[in-house]
């Protein structure tokens, strides 16, 4: 009854260990000891927790709007007089002046935008010391839920935990194999700023309840949330000591969990309101119907794409732990474990990224996932890779509406971008963000240093995202309502921004994120590590995109607005083409060849954006080649040294025809090198911190191997060439996808592949176009 997964299976516990699919399931014979690198994520979009399989057991919970604090007004009041200046001494060569600059009057104050923070900590505590034995833990990335069990005092004891988006609430069923056994302590706690806890005992319907509310201890503008589980238990007897909740002799206990902040009730009854609907209902329901709908749900959105790369034989049914350290030795021997990080990776995405309403939050840097007040790079949304990288799986995998909350945050960012754009650079049309935002949609540059606080492109590259949204699904009210306020609010700004340099169209005071330059021998001060520039080659990518994809929106819209034409007539044609350098062969970084690098392998492949995700130095041979020849070198001086970067790597040469090898070689290293304890990406592999950027951008490159679509037809507006297999790796002899998407709307329902041959394949054409051979 409580395990119809494993059980559809015909396992026996003593074979569970043989029964395993590879692809599908993470498991463990250990718990997560007191690391959360090691506990188990699911989660319903809003609501995450990492599940650490103690004996004691402990749930680090996650709700997504909890952050330090309220919106902070960080803009630099200095900057617009300042901007005109540092483009002149950007323009005669005065690097290091205009650096300085830029630093001390555009700089945001306070310089940080607000951080994620923790909800609050769930213990259960079982009375099961030492004695433990026959234990297991897993996560079935289909189903998106979690189980525990082991033997203790010669009876069995299960655990399984479900996240659900259709109720909006976590749920947990613990029972064991006879009855009466089961003696549980519930408590909910918090490290910092605790304003209320309460428990009590509740025999009628509805649960017994253990609340906690916090806020985030700024005194203005600090949210505030209240949490509460609902324990309901079949058979035995509860009391409560007005904090916890303490049951014993029961059969079985459903525990029922949701949590609502002040983001989206800025009135506390209305947050408490809404945390009582949800767990009245959860309860009402009943365990059962709360789990089966949340299954349906979530295998409902990961069922949409199946993937085989090859059996793994006994390789593939080991625990995780063992499974790395073999990968590590003999990454070949287990195909499927490439198979359970796509399979897990989109587990992540959907799990962490769901439609909650018109404040819906994007997964940031560790998706929802975070115990700590000061998380690395403060968990935020670094919109200079790291959050695009999250979304490159959505739409090739069809996982469109986990995309959703990204066009949410863009419109609460959209009036903040906008007040920016006038303060800091006197603009007032169209909106600006820098390298990060925040839930608040936090404009300002952040941190302070040359190579990534001053970068004024943020929103050009979340806009090209909008219109690829456009291109996969072809929904045209989502064009019209959502991509197209969002280009033109970002083409607005950029029109009033640029100016001419050497006849081009020119962004700046802007940077290469986050490379520093030596500066060259004609420009002062000679030899300096300088950051800030003008015509930065990523820079003209991203606005060639955006005048490209205003074009587009323009003609499929028929609209005829001055944008449009303005955008197509004046901007396009005069922008900086990519350069090559004539000393290296290799594509100019920055806007003179005699710039050399401060690091040759620096993890960002900035000037490389056209290659992948863009599409511009596909566009003709020897740009192609020149970016090769650059990520050639960055690979060879050490790039692709963080887990997001040696994941940008896979897509980059997956883009590249004849390096399918390269592309499964760094998937494979990866995957060797980064992994943390529960199969998250890291920073830079050991304990680094965890970074979900990496998990996301490895499922598109093995999308990117098996299926591409960023070429049009020559001559025919708007056709799309769809390759199956344009990268299909040596080593991947046999295998087979259903369900990944291309552009134009079209399903590839199945495709397989034989001896390293393309065998057959279905493709759908979802919105009526033609699909020519
Ligand atoms: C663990 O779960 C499996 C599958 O439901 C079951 O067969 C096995 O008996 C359980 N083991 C323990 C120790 O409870
Ligand atoms: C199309 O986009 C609109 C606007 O974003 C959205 O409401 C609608 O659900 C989308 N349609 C489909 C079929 O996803
Ligand atoms: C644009 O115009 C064309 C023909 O002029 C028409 O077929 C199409 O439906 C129009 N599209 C929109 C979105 O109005
Ligand atoms: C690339 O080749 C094209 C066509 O041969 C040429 O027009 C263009 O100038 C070249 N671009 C660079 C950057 O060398």
């Amino acid at each position: 009854m409580l395990f119809p997964a494993l059980l559809i299976l015909g396992v026996a516990a003593a074979e569970a260990a043989t029964a395993w699919d590879g692809s599908r399931f993470a498991w463990y014979d250990s718990d997560a000891r007191t690391d959360f690198k090691s506990a188990l994520p699911i989660g319903n979009g809003r609501l995450g927790v990492a599940i650490f399989g103690t004996g004691v057991e402990k749930l680090v919970l996650n709700e997504n709007s909890v952050w330090s604090g309220g919106w902070l007004d960080r803009a630099n009041p200095k900057s617009k007089d300042a901007v005109p200046a540092i483009r002149k001494m950007l323009i005669s060569g005065d690097m290091t002046s205009a650096g300085k600059s830029a630093m001390d009057n555009m700089a945001g104050n306070p310089t940080s935008p607000r951080a994620y923070n923790p909800l609050v900590n769930m213990a259960m505590d079982f009375g099961h010391g030492s004695g433990i034995s026959s234990y297991t833990r897993w996560l079935d990335t289909f189903q998106g839920t979690a189980g525990v069990n082991y033997t203790y005092g010669g009876t069995n004891y299960n655990r399984e935990y479900v996240a659900s988006y259709p109720h909006g609430v976590l749920a947990v069923r613990l029972s064991a194999g006879q009855p009466g056994k089961l003696s549980v302590n519930f408590a909910l706690s918090r490290s910092q700023w605790v304003l209320s806890q309460t428990a009590s005992v509740n025999n009628g319907a509805g649960g017994h309840k253990v609340a906690l509310s916090a806020n985030s201890g700024q005194s203005s503008g600090a949210i505030t949330f209240w949490s509460e589980a609902r324990i309901v238990n079949s058979g035995g007897t509860a009391t409560s000591d007005g904090k916890t909740i303490s049951v014993s002799g029961a059969n079985t206990i459903d525990v029922f969990f949701d949590a609502e902040s002040s983001y989206r009730y800025p009135d506390a009854s209305g947050a408490q309101a809404e945390v009582k609907r949800k767990l009245d209902a959860a309860v009402a329901a009943g365990y059962p119907a709360v789990r089966s709908a949340a299954i349906a749900d979530f295998s409902s959105l990961m069922g949409r794409v199946k993937l085989d790369l090859g059996s793994s034989g006994n390789s593939g049914q080991q625990p995780v732990p063992a499974r790395i350290s073999n990968f590590k030795k003999n990454p070949d021997s287990d195909p499927q474990m490439m198979t359970l990080m796509f399979n897990f990776g989109r587990h992540l995405l959907a799990s962490s990224s769901r439609d909650t309403g018109s404040l819906s939050l994007p997964a940031n840097l560790q998706g929802i996932w975070n115990q700590d007040y000061s998380p690395a790079w403060q968990s935020k949304y670094t919109i200079n890779i790291n959050l695009e990288m999250n979304y490159w799986p959505a739409l090739v995998t069809n996982l469109a509406d986990t995309h959703k909350p990204v066009f949410d945050l863009i419109n609460v960012a959209i009036p903040r971008g906008q007040t920016m754009a006038k303060t800091m650079y006197g603009c007032d049309r169209g909106f600006v963000l820098h390298h990060n935002t925040d839930l608040w949609g936090d404009a300002a540059p952040v941190d302070k240093g040359t190579p990534y606080t001053v970068w004024p492109m943020g929103a050009a590259w979340l806009s090209a995202d909008a219109m690829e949204h456009y291109r996969f699904t072809q929904n045209k009210t989502f064009l019209a309502q959502v991509a197209w306020p969002i280009l033109r609010e970002t083409a607005e700004f950029y029109h009033c921004h640029l100016f001419k340099w050497n006849n081009y169209w020119t962004a700046g005071p802007s940077l290469s994120p986050e490379h520093a330059f030596k500066v060259p021998q004609d420009m002062t001060q000679s030899g300096a590590s300088e950051g800030i520039d003008i015509s930065i080659e990523m820079d003209n990518q991203l606005l060639h995109q955006l005048f490209t994809n205003i074009g587009q929106a323009c003609a499929l819209l028929n609209l005829t607005v001055p944008i449009c034409t303005t955008s197509i007539t004046t901007y396009l044609p005069n922008l900086r083409p990519p350069a090559i350098s004539p000393t290296t062969g290799r594509l100019q970084e920055w806007r003179s060849p005699s710039y050399t690098d401060t690091e040759p392998g620096h993890r960002h492949f900035s000037p490389l954006w056209g290659l992948y995700p863009g599409q511009q130095l596909a566009q003709s041979a020897n740009l192609t080649a020149a970016a090769v020849a650059l990520l050639d070198h960055r690979i060879a001086s050490g790039s692709a040294s963080t887990g997001w970067s040696r994941a940008w790597a896979v897509n980059l040469y997956a883009r590249v025809a004849g390096r399918a090898d390269d592309a499964w070689r760094h998937a494979q290293q990866l995957v060797a090198t980064f992994l943390l304890g529960n199969l998250w990406n890291s920073d830079s592999g050991g304990t680094s911190p965890f970074q979900i950027d990496g998990n996301f951008g490895l499922v598109a490159g093995v999308a990117e191997m098996l299926v591409q679509s960023h070429e049009t037809v020559e001559g025919e507006d708007g056709g799309v060439v769809v390759h199956l297999l344009p990268a299909l790796p040596g080593k991947v002899k046999e295998g087979r996808v259903e369900g990944l998407l291309a552009r134009g709307g079209f399903v590839v329902e199945e495709l397989v592949w034989r001896a390293g041959k393309f065998v057959k394949a279905r493709v759908k054409a979802r919105s009526g176009g033609a699909v020519t051979k």
